[in-house]
């Protein structure tokens, strides 16, 4: 990635763009960077200057040194030094954001001179490259100015940042080191997802706290990269226990899912096969959603990363690019990682609407869209949804997903599997209750409703006194919960027929058809499904 980072910055500078602004918070990196490029003579014939700029200090070379007569602190001075230069250069700005905003009082001085300059700098071979940790790029100027994500660091610059830690206090007698190369790899991998300079803060606090640093301390690592991402206000981590084990029903979902879990080998790099890219999933409320997602990440024993695009359209208008940016680029670091959007329709009532916000909202939801195009790391997306009247249609273009399903209202024998895992869950055995006839009595529940009727008739049982001294599940404590409980389905009826409708032109069904053949059933059948399967469920 990097790698294809600095090809696109040569490219850029040779194709004479005026400005190039880098978007990150790690100066330092891209300062590197710029300057590894601007050495390597296979790159250019006549190679480039470079002077970086600051607002305390003005122009400097790389080094260090001043690098203009007059003092160049001022913006406007800093930009008629790069004018009156006279080689071919690349100027560094670092903190020239605020100058373009709006509420700088000289915001229209500096965006008119940027824009006068731009011109120029693109015939004499100078190049202003912009680094900020914030897009923050005035109407007038977005022609002018391209934008580049610096990506986080590399599992090599990982590694150099551990062993130059094993370097530094390796010979120290307060710190031991019991790393061998495998515990290594695990501390670089659990960095993946951070800055330089937070895994460098991370495995110093790991080094402070226990005087020690070995296999153990990839844990405290780990927990320190969930605060910094769970800081982000976006991205949660979420720990995924269950997995396809505690969903009932689904089979085709599941079988799926299972399939598309091989794609990320290597053996499959090799094949020809892109990476899975996402599921979106649409359904009738509490039949399964939200557990499948994190079922996926605990099956494919990858993270899962909560994506709350509710936030991302926060109540800070103008920062949501930047935060979309901002997460999209932590999953991709995080990688290979579950990115988990539930109720993407809710999330994106903001961008629909298109109300008062200069369209902001429909270009970060295009950002997203063009991002799960055109994503190369293996960041697998499971998306949720209820109400697909609000679901934009660009959504479903193929590229985006590789399948969208339909979660349906289970069948006779998915209900039986789900009060199966239900009852198994809380430590009751499934086969000394009357399933056939509570599979009979809960037509049109969903799955939660089913664990409702679990749990409403434990305490039913709970409270009950007859007969038995100690309290007793019974079959009738069941099938009292159940003649107790009204269904959703029952109620939204209507709503309902019309999801099904259109699920049917454009889903998958997620559930098994009834006409499987025995050995479709075989071939992906788990344990709880057969004997469902073999209930008389008549
Ligand atoms: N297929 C299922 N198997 C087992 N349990 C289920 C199933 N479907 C639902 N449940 C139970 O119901 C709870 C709620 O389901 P879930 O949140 O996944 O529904 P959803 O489809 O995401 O609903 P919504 O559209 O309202 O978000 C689950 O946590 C689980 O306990
Ligand atoms: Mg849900």
């Amino acid at each position: 990635m990097p790698l294809e980072f600095s090809k696109d910055l040569v490219i850029y500078i040779k194709a004479g763009y005026p400005i190039l602004n880098i978007l990150s918070s790690e100066e330092d990196r891209v300062l590197e960077r710029v300057d590894e490029i601007r050495r390597d003579t296979t790159l250019w014939k006549e190679g480039r200057e470079l002077f970086v700029w600051t607002i305390s200090r003005g122009w400097l070379t790389p080094e260090g040194q001043p690098a203009a007569k007059e003092d160049s602190r001022d913006p406007a001075q800093a930009l008629a030094f790069v004018r009156n230069h006279e080689r071919r250069a690349l100027f560094l700005f670092k903190d020239f954001h605020p100058y373009l905003d709006e509420k700088s009082p000289n915001a229209s001085l500096v965006i008119r001179l940027v824009r006068d300059l731009a011109p120029h700098l693109a015939a004499t071979g100078k190049t202003m490259i912009w680094i900020s940790p914030v897009l923050k790029i005035p109407a007038e100027l977005e022609k002018d100015v391209i934008v580049l994500d610096m990506p986080l660091p590399t599992e090599a610059e990982y590694r150099a940042v551990l062993e130059r830690f094993i370097e530094r206090y390796g010979s120290s007698t307060k710190v031991v080191f019991n790393l061998a190369e495998e515990g290594k790899d695990l501390m670089v991998k659990a960095c993946q997802g951070l800055t330089k300079c937070e895994a460098e803060n991370a495995l110093a606090k790991a080094i402070v706290g226990r005087g020690r640093l070995d296999v153990e301390d990839v844990r405290s690592i780990l927990e320190e990269k969930e605060q910094i991402i769970r800081k982000s206000g976006i991205l949660e981590f979420w720990g995924a226990v269950q997995d396809f084990g505690v969903v009932g029903g689904l089979a085709n979902l599941k079988t799926w899912l299972k399939q598309r879990n091989q794609g990320f080998s290597q053996r499959a790099r090799d094949f020809g096969l892109p990476y899975p890219r996402g599921v979106l999933l649409v359904g009738v409320p509490g039949c399964g959603k939200s557990l499948c997602a994190k079922a996926v990440a605990a099956e494919w024993k990858k993270p899962l990363l909560k994506f709350d695009l509710g936030r991302v359209f926060g109540p800070y208008v103008g920062d949501s690019e930047e935060r979309m940016r901002k997460a999209l680029s932590t999953a991709e670091g995080v990688a290979p990682a579950i990115l988990w959007i539930d109720e993407l329709e809710k999330g994106l009532a903001g961008a629909s609407g298109g109300g008062g916000d200069g369209g902001v909202a429909s270009r970060v939801f295009g950002n997203l869209l063009t991002w799960m195009e055109e994503k190369k790391k293996p960041v697998f997306v499971v998306a949720t949804a209820n109400d697909i009247s609000r679901l934009p249609p660009e959504l479903l273009r193929k590229g985006r997903m590789d399948a969208i399903f339909f979660v349906d209202l289970p069948s006779p024998t998915e209900r039986a599997e789900i009060l199966m895992i239900h009852l198994a869950r809380r430590g009751r055995d499934p086969n000394e209750f009357d399933l056939p006839a509570l599979v009979r009595v809960t037509d049109g529940f969903n799955g939660a409703e089913l664990e409702e009727v679990v749990v409403g008739a434990l305490y039913e049982a709970f409270t009950d006194k007859e007969g038995q001294a100690e309290p007793r599940l019974a079959s009738r404590h069941l099938l009292k919960a159940a003649s107790e409980l009204v269904p959703l389905s029952r109620t939204r009826q209507r709503e309902i027929g019309i999801l099904r409708e259109w699920a049917a032109k454009n889903c998958r069904a997620a559930a098994r058809a009834p006409d499987a053949t025995e050995s479709e059933r075989q071939a992906s059948e788990s344990l709880v499904e057969k004997q469902a399967r073999l209930l008389d469920l008549g």
